[in-house]
């Protein structure tokens, strides 16, 4: 059975407030849009068209699926007319799925499930109960209970609004009934809109037994039309994958004080303290901890690594054992071997630094190449920038920066050198010497300390 989903993105979104379309706002980082195109893809489907109107440009070049259909609804005149325009599209599909670009959340399973209620019939609605169903077209069933139609709130009798089952809008239907229900559709109703539900009816008539399947979870099917909504879902998001995660073995010290806006791969026993923010593709590798406050977007930690509390980690690699912050940046194209320590206050940029190095406290490393056992002192900057260009400073295996010394690239420390505190290098430092730079240290016998003269 070939599958093909429309998805319906023509709204305005008003509710928002915003420049950037609706289904562009983005939960957990990815756009709105994004959560339903990946949902679409994990069905298996074909062929998926996005209807759009209203920001249509914008919703395009920001979302680069290439395998997308890309459908212009010019005027917005209901969600069946809208379906209709995406219909040349399906052409070849065998079943057409209708979804919704500001409903984010609806999972394969539950799609799977009402795709499943089709078989032997044309037509399967998802649908929900709800204690207050204000707003929603309601589900008219026979007294045998089956699906008669649906009724929208504006034309719906008393007796039909205090029906509490709605239609979630989400249905499948056989692709060659539903093109022809479409052309069937008129504007007659209390909104003068093309509406999709009345195919139900149509259905109906026609002697098809339309299914419904009804979902449990309200996030599942809720849509987002202003940032309080979406608030509720990014939290309803975060809280599944928290548990998700726990389930794993990922230890969370508080499951409502983690946020992850990507994808993470972790070892066991990994533990990760309160405040901590994911982005992107991160591996925690076995028995990582990972301290309060820390981000890490787009990064590779080994195991057994422990980052201390406030961290900013970013396209970094981390060798197992190290030991980073608290405090430590990590900048793009860190690449840190086992059992380095990286201290408070340290920023390294675009750097190696092999196996057992210290930058402890208070240094700037960028555009370096640091050998093994090197031990960097307190407050060492590598002056990598003259202002116009970038270049590299090379630190040997066993060397040894005092505190205070600024490296001026290009320049190579050799292995076993010494630079003593406080030095300006400019010129490369010997293997095994101590190199320093520093005014002679002297004292003046004859200096007599200032003191206040008094006023009068
Ligand atoms: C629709 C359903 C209603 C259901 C509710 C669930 C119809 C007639 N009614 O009502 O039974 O309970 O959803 O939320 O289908 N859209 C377009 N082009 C259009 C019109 C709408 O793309 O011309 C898109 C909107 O961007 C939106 C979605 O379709 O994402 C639903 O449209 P909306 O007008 O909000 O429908 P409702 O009145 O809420
Ligand atoms: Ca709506």
């Amino acid at each position: 059975m070939k599958l093909g989903v429309v998805i319906l993105a023509a709204g305005q979104g008003t509710r928002m407030k915003s420049a950037l379309p609706k289904v562009l706002h983005p939960l957990a980082d990815k756009p709105l849009l994004g959560h339903v195109i990946s949902v679409a893809h994990k069905l298996g489907a074909e062929q998926i068209a996005v209807v759009y109107g209203h920001g249509g440009e914008q919703v395009r070049s920001a979302i680069t699926d290439s395998s997308l259909l890309w459908v212009e609804q010019a005027e917005q005149l209901g969600t069946g007319h809208a379906v209709e325009q995406a219909m040349p599209s399906m052409s070849g599909m065998d079943l057409v799925l209708v979804l919704y670009g500001d409903v984010p959340l609806t999972s394969p399973e539950t799609l799977d499930n009402l795709i499943q209620a089709l078989a032997g019939s044309d037509l399967a609605l998802l649908t929900m109960s709800l204690a207050n169903p204000t707003g929603y077209g309601r589900i008219v069933r026979s007294s045998a209970g089956a699906v008669c139609s649906i009724v929208e709130q504006k034309d719906a009798s008393p007796g039909e609004l205090a029906i509490d089952e709605v239609n979630t809008g989400i249905l499948v239907a056989d692709r060659e009934r539903l093109d022809d229900w479409l052309a069937k559709l008129d504007s007659d109703n209390a909104q003068g809109e093309f509406y999709l539900t009345d195919i139900v009816a149509m259905a109906v008539a026609e002697g098809v037994d339309v299914r419904s399947v009804q979902s449990i979870d309200e996030y599942e099917v809720m849509g987002v039309n202003d940032r309080l909504q979406l608030a509720t879902l990014e939290r309803h998001y975060q809280q599944t994958q928290a548990e998700r995660l726990m389930r794993a073995g990922v230890t969370l010290r508080d499951p409502a004080r983690f946020d992850l806006r990507g994808e993470l791969t972790t070892g066991r026993d990994v533990e990760i303290d309160v405040n901590v923010l994911i982005e992107g593709e991160v591996y925690l590798g076995d028995g990582v901890q990972v301290g309060a406050n820390t981000v890490i977007r787009n990064s590779h930690i080994a195991a057994a690594v422990v980052i201390k509390e406030n961290c900013v980690i970013e396209d970094a690699q981390v060798g197992e054992e190290s030991i980073i912050g608290p405090f430590a940046r990590l900048r793009p194209e860190t690449e840190l071997a086992a059992r380095v320590h990286v201290g408070n206050f340290v920023e390294i940029k675009k750097s190696t630094v092999d196996e057992g190095s210290k930058i402890n406290h208070l240094s700037y490393v960028g555009d370096t190449t640091v050998g093994r056992t090197v031990n960097i002192g307190a407050g060492t900057i590598t002056c990598n920038y003259d202002g116009a260009n970038k270049f590299r400073t090379v630190i040997g295996d066993n060397a040894f920066i005092g505190s205070d010394s600024q490296l001026v690239a290009p320049v190579e420390v050799a292995e076993g050198a010494t630079i003593g505190a406080g030095s300006t290098i400019t010129r490369d430092a010997p293997a095994n010497t101590l190199t320093l730079s520093r005014a002679k240290q002297f004292s003046l016998k004859s200096w007599i300390r200032p003191t206040k003269k008094s006023k009068d």
